[in-house]
């Protein structure tokens, strides 16, 4: 069985009670158990995780990278918080590991400030959603099933 890899970056533990007009109301354990749901019903095992600090993040993109090479990993979904918006490191780390990504956004960063709308993430993707809410999490590992 594959595993499916969901890593979420800073400031994502306030789900439920940060912006819940922009990022709805569910925390980040209703998140893991959406996608222990979607993981079941596409038969992958979940790693889910969540940091505040980047370099945790590069690491465990590094981690996955190492199930890649085995042969083991479906893929990874990447919910990189602010980080989207700033980090070389993790474009960087997509790249050196030859993982398939998606980067997922629980808001439609478009419709937002123009800072949200340029992401690093997206040169090393394989797929980018943004504006389903937590659902797109859902959606983001019926995805990944089907890229297997
Ligand atoms: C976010 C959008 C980012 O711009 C923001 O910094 C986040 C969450 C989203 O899920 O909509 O922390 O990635």
């Amino acid at each position: 069985m594959k595993t499916a890899f969901v890593l979420n970056g800073p400031n994502l533990n306030l789900l439920g009670t940060r912006e819940p007009q922009v990022y709805g109301t569910q925390t980040l354990n209703d998140v893991r158990l959406l996608c222990e749901r979607a993981c079941a019903a596409n038969g992958f095992a979940l790693e889910f995780r969540q940091s505040n600090h980047e370099g945790e993040l590069v690491d465990w993109l590094h981690e996955a990278g190492a199930l890649h090479a085995k042969g083991k990993l479906a893929g990874v979904i990447l919910n990189a918080g602010a980080y989207t918006h700033t980090s070389v490191a993790l474009q960087d780390a997509i790249k050196g590991t030859g993982i398939t990504l998606i980067e997922l956004h629980i808001s439609n960063v478009h419709a937002r400030e123009a800072f949200r709308h340029h992401s690093y993430i997206s040169p090393a993707a394989k797929a980018v959603m943004a504006g389903f809410g937590v659902n797109g999490y859902a959606l983001a590992i019926a995805g990944l099933a089907g890229m297997q």
